[in-house]
């Protein structure tokens, strides 16, 4: 392979927060016209590595380079005027300017004599760098009205009309939809033809083989490897990441399914959800696959009482429940784990141990009405070990544990309760490989237990993987349901986008 010009070069980073070291002696380039993807198991240090790139952070030691030259970055500015630009896992666009103002924050075009900013040069300059993304969109609309995806593609237009030569994606297709994802890859292709580096970072290891020319990858805060893609295999990239070999990524254990847990009848909830009948049984994992859209969520949200239903009867243990607000459902035994964790799961500013137990704090109470601390803290300690949770102690604020962490204290939070009827929406959306199979595990016990679970999943070999039974949703419908010995991607996928037979 010829050589690729180096425009951006951390060597030696090190940087260490209260009681933890998160990376030491890190290195990372950027190529121009290449895609680098910085991989790591969760808390493995991607993110703050990123951080100090793009000038959130400032790092303890190491030296960075642009095109060979050594700069400082004290803060977002600096890094922005170097031409490195980070999208944030959590879009920083601001809904209720409209797109052309967004792709110009902080950049506007003021006319010089009279100091205002000039919209129709904002409107005709915000044409052309969505045009080149791709993206149609009326840059007049306001930004709380298109879809994620085209907000996502909106941060990348506000990225090239800044200058920038590095674009840094922090997990960027986990929020989007398959067609929005392809869409994303053909941009990033078109980036790599004008020369930007792209440093990419995501779970999702099909995407790397996909996109990706080169990785480097971190373990525990430390620079394990840089190398080229096509000098690496599955096995060898999930070893390099994790430090050992995973075997059986979906460990499926059957269970004798018992009696009839939740039943649901007609139901439907305006036009999102529409006439849906299925039952689970004690024991039984049913996978429910659908396009993104396709109504999974707004299901399991009229089950747990978030949304009213418009029609249908719910059924726990063969009687008829009312369910019309979250309260009722767990009060009845059912439990929805959220898809989107960050916004509905966790409590921000509590630690570890509080977001952890927060919903079942009554089931510690001693017979005096006080907290039995001790037997909280096993099931923490427990928990923590169960799901390697990252963090010091359980006094850690949880702000402050890496996004993939943040999302195993809140699966731990819904596990602990162990309701009758668990319904979880993408649980492994942003986890490491190794730390997937510990979730399995976990929903595994938890079958053996007799517990009835529904997994929502846009992981088709994770809904292949581990679930009895799969009901696929298409537009509101139930498509069909398919037995897991008839399930295949091919027999899910026609009855995701409608195919009948
Ligand atoms: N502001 C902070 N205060 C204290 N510790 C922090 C802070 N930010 C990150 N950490 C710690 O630094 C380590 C690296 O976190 P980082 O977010 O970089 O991981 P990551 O590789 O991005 O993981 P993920 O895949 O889960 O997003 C973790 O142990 C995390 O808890
Ligand atoms: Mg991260």
């Amino acid at each position: 392979m010829n050589e690729k010009k180096t425009l951006m070069k951390m060597t030696g980073i090190s940087k260490s927060f209260p009681g933890v070291k998160a990376l030491e002696h890190v290195n990372l380039s950027a190529y121009a016209g290449e895609v680098m993807a910085l991989l790591g198991e969760n808390g493995a240090g991607k993110s703050t590595l990123m951080k100090i790139l793009s000038g959130v952070y400032t790092k303890d030691t190491g030296k960075i380079e642009i095109l060979g030259e050594e700069v400082a970055i004290n803060n977002i500015k600096e890094s922005e005027a170097l031409g490195i630009t980070i999208i944030h896992q959590e879009l920083s666009v601001i809904p209720n300017l409209t797109v052309a103002e967004n792709i110009f924050l902080g950049n506007e075009k003021v006319n010089k004599i009279t100091g205002i900013i000039n919209k129709k040069v904002e409107r005709e300059r915000a044409i052309l760098f969505l045009n080149q993304v791709g993206c149609k969109i009326d840059p007049d609309v306001l930004v709380s009205e298109i879809s994620i995806g085209d907000m996502q593609m909106v941060e990348i237009a506000k990225a090239l009309a800044k200058n920038t030569s590095v674009i840094i994606m922090d997990e960027p297709t986990t929020a989007l939809t398959d067609v929005e994802t392809q869409k994303l890859f053909e941009v990033i292709k078109s980036l790599k033809t004008r020369n930007f580096a792209v440093i990419y970072i995501s779970h999702r290891m099909e995407e790397i083989f996909k996109i990706c020319d080169r990785i480097t990858v971190l373990r525990d805060g430390k620079f394990v490897s840089e190398c080229e893609v096509k000098d690496i295999d599955y096995d060898k990239l999930i070893t390099m990441m994790v430090g050992r070999k995973i075997q059986d990524q979906f460990p499926y254990k059957k269970i004798e399914p018992g009696e009839t847990v939740l039943e649901v009848k007609n139901l439907s909830c305006d036009n999102r959800v529409q006439d849906i009948s299925f039952q689970v049984k004690a024991g039984e994992i049913l996978g429910v696959s659908g396009l993104m859209g396709s109504g999974r969520t707004e299901l399991a949200k009229t089950i747990f009482g978030e949304y009213k239903k418009s029609n249908g009867e719910i059924y726990v243990d063969g009687t008829e429940v009312k369910i019309n607000c979250i309260k009722d459902a767990i009060d009845n035994g059912i439990c929805y784990l959220p898809e989107d964790r960050k916004r509905e799961g966790m409590v921000l500013g509590l630690s570890v141990r509080e977001n952890m137990t927060l919903a079942n704090i009554k089931t510690y109470e001693n017979k005096f009405k006080s907290i039995d601390r001790k037997s909280e803290m096993k099931d923490v300690d427990e928990y923590i070990k169960k799901l390697s949770i990252k963090t010091p102690s359980t006094k850690q604020i949880i702000r402050n544990l890496s996004g993939g962490n943040q999302q195993k204290v809140i699966i731990a939070k819904w596990l602990l309760l162990a309701p009758k009827v668990l319904i979880i929406d993408e649980p492994t959306r942003g986890i490491d490989v190794g730390a997937k199979k510990e979730i399995y595990e976990l929903l595994n016990e938890l079958k053996a237990m007799g517990k009835a679970m529904i997994m929502i999943s846009s992981d088709l070999s994770e809904i292949l993987g581990i679930s009895d039974r799969i009901l696929v949703m298409h537009e509101g419908h139930l498509a069909g349901e398919l037995t897991r010995e008839n399930a295949n991607q091919e027999s899910i996928m026609k009855l995701a986008v409608g195919i009948n037979n």
